[in-house]
């Protein structure tokens, strides 16, 4: 996609302070926009905020909290006037399986993941629904398409997001508000690639994945940006799975067609 499709625009970015999220602020200023970034991570937002300039301002965003969604609508209002994009980004993993997973850790990842993503819907969608246009981007995963061991909690609030999203867009779509999921299978970022290995290293984990190797978080931005653009301007209540390939089907290993195995 050429610079400067998201030209005028004004997005709000959660978890934008590092990672994934950080990649589509600093994607979205390239291509033009004004982005509030918003995170817990105080520093690293401020940072990166400061080292992108008039574009881009940071809050203090803790999306489980009501109350501190409504105080950064009204920064992003205060500093830009308008918003015409929200990326509900932000995230946790727990590694756990189910039989380990307290109640208290599964509400706390369901708290993050899809109380923090409804918050943002309805309260950042309220403004778009007065305005009578808007694109919200979901970041759901590819784990909110398929099972994966040791993530109930996650799995649950990823596949929750998916339905959450079908729904924002059957109520908003009529309304000239566009919402649509993001699904990212593995991407290297702290999330993703835990223990910080080399590139190569973590391609190694990707022998079941078509394109063999894991994603770069800006692959992934880059499909926000669409999204939030106005090329995608007759996809609402899409799915996109920016994954390599992950969901595709699992190779019959060994047999004709699989890696390895001309
Ligand atoms: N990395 C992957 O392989 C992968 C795959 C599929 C989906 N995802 C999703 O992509 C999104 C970004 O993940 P990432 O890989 O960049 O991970 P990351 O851990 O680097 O980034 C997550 C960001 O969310 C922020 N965050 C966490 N709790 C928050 C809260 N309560 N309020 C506001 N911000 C909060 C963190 O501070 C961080 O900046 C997440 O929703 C994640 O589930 C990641």
């Amino acid at each position: 996609m050429a610079e400067g499709n998201l030209d005028g625009k004004v997005a709000v970015i959660t978890g934008g302070a590092r990672g994934m999220g950080a990649a589509t602020v600093r994607r979205f200023v390239a291509e033009g926009a004004r982005v509030l970034i918003g995170d817990v991570l105080d520093d690293e937002g401020t940072a990166l905020a400061a080292e992108l300039g008039e574009a881009a301002r940071f809050v203090h965003l803790d999306v489980s909290s009501e109350a501190e969604w409504t105080a950064a609508r009204d920064a992003a209002l205060e500093a830009f006037g308008q918003i015409d994009v929200l990326v509900n980004n932000a995230g946790v993993l727990l590694f756990r399986t189910i039989q380990e997973t307290s109640l208290d850790d599964y509400k706390r990842v369901l708290g993050i993941n899809l109380e923090g993503t409804f918050l943002g819907v309805r309260i950042i969608g309220a403004h778009m629904l007065e305005r009578g246009s808007g694109s919200i981007v979901n970041i759901s995963s590819a784990d909110g398409m398929k099972g994966a061991n040791g993530l109930g909690a996650y799995c649950s609030t990823k596949w929750g997001i998916r339905g959450l999203t079908r729904v924002a867009a059957m109520e908003y779509g009529h309304r000239g508000v566009r919402v649509n999921s993001v699904h990212p299978g593995g991407v290297d970022t702290s999330m993703g690639n835990p223990f910080s290995e080399e590139r190569a290293e973590v391609n190694k984990r990707y022998h079941m994945v078509p394109l063999q190797r894991v994603g770069d978080p800006d692959e992934v931005a880059r499909v926000s940006a669409f999204l939030a653009s106005d090329a995608a301007s007759y996809l609402c209540g899409s799915e996109i799975a920016v994954d390599g390939g992950m969901l595709t089907g699992q190779y019959y290993v060994g047999f004709p067609g699989a890696p390895g195995v001309e």
